[in-house]
């Protein structure tokens, strides 16, 4: 069926990339995840014991697995969140586990029976790396240090000789490490400078042992860093960036976490399902305001370090909708539909653009909670139109950003305005370059003519994800609502030309 263009919409959006300036790494990192013993994000989405009927390898679902592994998952930020700074690492090694509480999140009883080296084999099977937050709100300084111990030593030392009695003889690889969890509310309420005593005394004395960890491989410390835009956030920013700048040769840090969640009304959340363009419009707005904030704290640890040494971590992010009804308001449940596809793209592409000092990031959370990649029920498992985005995306770990210059248009609905598009692109170390393509107009499909600077387009392949409408989900029932498809492409006198669906996100590749 043809379709008619309205005389007010532009007819084509053009694309120019410049291939001739390319810009930073987009470090894999950036698609880092966040587990945290939250709900059934870890026990029944990751972990369901060895005894259970649902297919798993020592107790970790081979599902969950295979999914995971093939979004090449760079990180995973684990025990939490929240959880951490009331984490004690002891309860959960050992053949003994100890029964506690998880007094955050809907004062459930906490098994312990994942645990650190669940968490380690976890990884492992999905080819991923550690991202351990220390308790620094109810723990101390010893209990953290011990437990690095206990991970990295190679020495005979008595948690050297109980790591490997618990059945791993040699040191395992802890490449990040976040010092405490929103210090400033859930990890202790500290000011910035009680906050930053502790920090001093945390990155002197957790230590990793590993030997393959010292120098250039050293383990990251990521430092509590702003939780939004509130005037406090800024003074906290200021406060460990100048404390940073001069800080002694007795304590360091190598990234500075922010906390950025999109939701309109923390007091009256969103709907995750059932809801229409109005509230996708707002909501798609609200998170574009991550711009603003990265550009806001950049600013400010430019100011302290100019050459970028120090990584905004984004470490918590995505969208926060209001409980499913029926779940338990505790456990964070909620649908994950073709606006939080879209929304993970507007972000994903905000951090590229500042791949410069954004340099890790996870999305929250990784499974059952909040923005999931994945949902489980028992032995069913579906892969939400978030985990199709970050499948897409694989291609621009690591590759090097390239810039696009593109007028955007606007989408306009009610008095909310949207740019029509976002778009960025990327160089892979094989050379070929990758393109991502947004269009939130949720009405309107977009004529894109994509040309190369100094270079001619000599063919192009690609995906794209959309579905019937705004919330449109992937259920247990329906897996394949919101699934990336083949897109047609053409090429003409070198340049590209191709059709985005409404509310769509595209990746292409292109051959020069
Ligand atoms: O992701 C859920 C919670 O949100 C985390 O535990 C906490 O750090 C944040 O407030």
């Amino acid at each position: 069926m043809a379709q008619t263009v309205p005389a007010s919409d532009p007819a084509k959006v053009r694309l120019s990339i410049d291939v001739s300036k390319p810009g930073p790494k987009i470090d894999r990192n950036i698609f880092g995840q966040f587990a945290e013993h939250l709900g059934q994000g870890v026990y029944k989405g990751i972990w369901v014991g060895p005894e259970s009927t649902i297919p798993n390898t020592r107790g970790i679902r081979n599902d969950v697995v295979k999914a995971l592994h093939a979004i090449r998952v760079p990180n995973v930020r684990w025990p939490g969140g929240c959880f951490a700074d009331e984490y004690h690492w002891r309860k959960g090694i050992g053949p003994q586990r100890e029964v506690t509480l998880n007094p955050n999140w809907g004062g459930v009883v906490e098994p312990n029976t994942f645990g650190t080296h669940e968490f380690m084999d976890f990884l492992d099977q999905i080819g991923s790396e550690a991202y351990l937050s220390v308790n620094v709100g109810s723990g101390t300084p010893q209990e953290a240090a011990e437990w690095l111990e206990y991970l990295t030593t190679t020495q005979p030392t008595t948690l050297g000789k109980k790591r490997a009695a618990n059945g791993h003889p040699t040191p395992y690889k802890i490449p990040y490490l976040g010092i405490g969890n929103e210090s400033w509310d859930c990890g202790g309420n500290m000011t910035a400078d009680y906050y930053l005593s502790q920090l001093k005394i945390y990155s002197r004395f957790v230590r990793n042992f590993n030997a393959a960890q010292q120098g250039q491989q050293q383990m990251q410390k990521i430092a509590v860093g702003p939780g939004g835009d509130e005037p406090r956030f800024v003074e906290w920013t200021e406060s460990v960036m100048k404390a940073w700048q001069k800080h002694q040769w007795s304590w360091d840090m190598q990234g500075l976490s922010m906390h950025n969640y999109t939701v309109v009304h923390w007091d009256k959340k969103f709907a995750s399902v059932g809801f229409g363009e109005t509230e996708y419009s707002q909501f798609l707005k609200e998170t574009l305001s991550m711009e603003g904030l990265v550009s806001k704290y950049s600013t400010i640890m430019d100011k302290y370090d100019p050459q970028k040494k120090i990584p905004l971590v984004i470490d918590e992010w995505g969208a926060w909708y209001a409980p499913l009804p029926g779940s338990n308001p505790g456990f964070l449940v909620q649908q994950n539909s073709l606006r939080d596809a879209i929304l993970a793209a507007l972000n994903l592409n905000i951090f590229a653009r500042h791949a410069d000092r954004v340099r890790m990031t996870n999305i929250a959370q990784m499974i059952n909670v909040l923005q999931a990649m994945i949902m489980t029920d028992e032995e069913k498992m579906v892969l939400t139109p978030t985990y199709y985005v970050y499948k897409m995306y694989v291609p621009f770990q690591d590759a090097i950003f390239v810039p696009v210059a593109f007028n955007a248009g606007t989408y306009t609905h009610g008095d909310v305005s949207l740019p029509r598009v976002d778009a960025i692109a990327a160089k892979d170390a094989t050379g070929k370059l990758w393109l991502e393509i947004t269009n939130l107009d949720p009405n309107q499909s977009i004529e894109i003519e994509a040309a190369l600077a100094g270079s001619n387009v000599k063919s192009a392949v690609g995906q794209t994800l959309t579905a019937p409408k705004v919330d449109s989900v992937n259920t247990f029932e329906r897996p394949s609502t919101v699934v990336p498809k083949p897109i047609s492409t053409s090429v003409q006198g070198g340049k590209l030309t191709l059709k985005l669906e409404p509310k769509s996100v595209t990746v292409i590749s292109v051959e020069q």
